[in-house]
């Protein structure tokens, strides 16, 4: 399976994403994720994307797309992967279309999570992940057990949300106008449990 996980911030495509990564034995990639470690460890690119993370902006669009080419081409993505909040710009999902051309692996589905902006502070900011586990919680709806070591991430916090928020709605919603042309698009309600949520996205996929 080769998938892209689309919705807005905090929508549940990483809760998701891990879910179905297991299920199917295939690579979550997440490009926020590699965005933290190469920020943690300080490196040029870290530092490049720092400043455009903590401001709530997106990365630019070569810095991403250089990233993301380079992983699916490692062995461990031959068999699929999930791609976890990339793309989020149409330039970005040109670029993916070609690089799987070239790789004679096109997609299977982009996977849409719907969550109304209204609940998408509260998932954000109430946040966290494990830094051990790389597990992600959520203080009202998915408590962590007691030896899990949190984290909470710089843009959970309000001000950095909503222009999180705002971005989305100027750069990656019209990637759902881009994927329904290419019949690629499937949509999912993203209000409910997790596991609820979980069956949908099953579903949807089935179809
Ligand atoms: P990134 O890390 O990708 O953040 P995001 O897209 O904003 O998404 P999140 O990780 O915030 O949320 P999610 O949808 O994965 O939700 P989760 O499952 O964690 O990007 C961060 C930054 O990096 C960007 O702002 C940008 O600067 C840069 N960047 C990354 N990719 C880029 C790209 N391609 N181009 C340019 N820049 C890029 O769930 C959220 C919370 O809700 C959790 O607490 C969870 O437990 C809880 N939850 C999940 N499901 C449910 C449910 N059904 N009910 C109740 N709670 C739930």
């Amino acid at each position: 399976m080769r998938l892209v996980l689309l919705g807005p911030p905090a929508s549940g495509k990483g809760t998701q994403g891990d879910v179905l990564a297991q299920r199917h034995e295939i690579p979550k990639i997440s490009t926020g994720d590699m965005l933290r470690a190469a920020r943690a460890a300080g490196t040029p690119l870290g530092r490049e994307a720092a400043s455009f993370m903590e401001a709530g902006k997106l990365v630019p669009d070569e810095v991403v797309i250089g990233l993301v080419e380079e992983r699916i081409a490692q062995p461990d993505a031959t068999c699929g992967f999930i791609l976890d909040g990339f793309p989020r710009t149409v330039a970005q999902a040109d670029a993916l279309d070609k690089k799987l051309k070239a790789l004679g692996a096109p997609l299977d589905a982009a996977l849409q999570i719907d969550v109304p902006r209204s609940l998408l502070l509260e998932r954000a900011v109430l946040r966290r992940i494990d830094k051990r586990t790389g597990q992600i919680y959520h203080l009202k709806y998915s408590p962590p057990p007691p030896e899990a070591e949190l984290v909470h991430r710089a843009d959970d916090q309000e001000a950095t949300v909503q222009k999180r928020l705002d971005e989305y709605e100027a750069m990656t919603a019209a990637l759902l106008p881009y994927y329904e042309a290419r019949e690629l698009l499937r949509r999912v309600d993203g209000v409910g449990s997790p596991d609820e949520v979980t069956r949908r996205v099953v579903e949807a996929l089935a179809r």
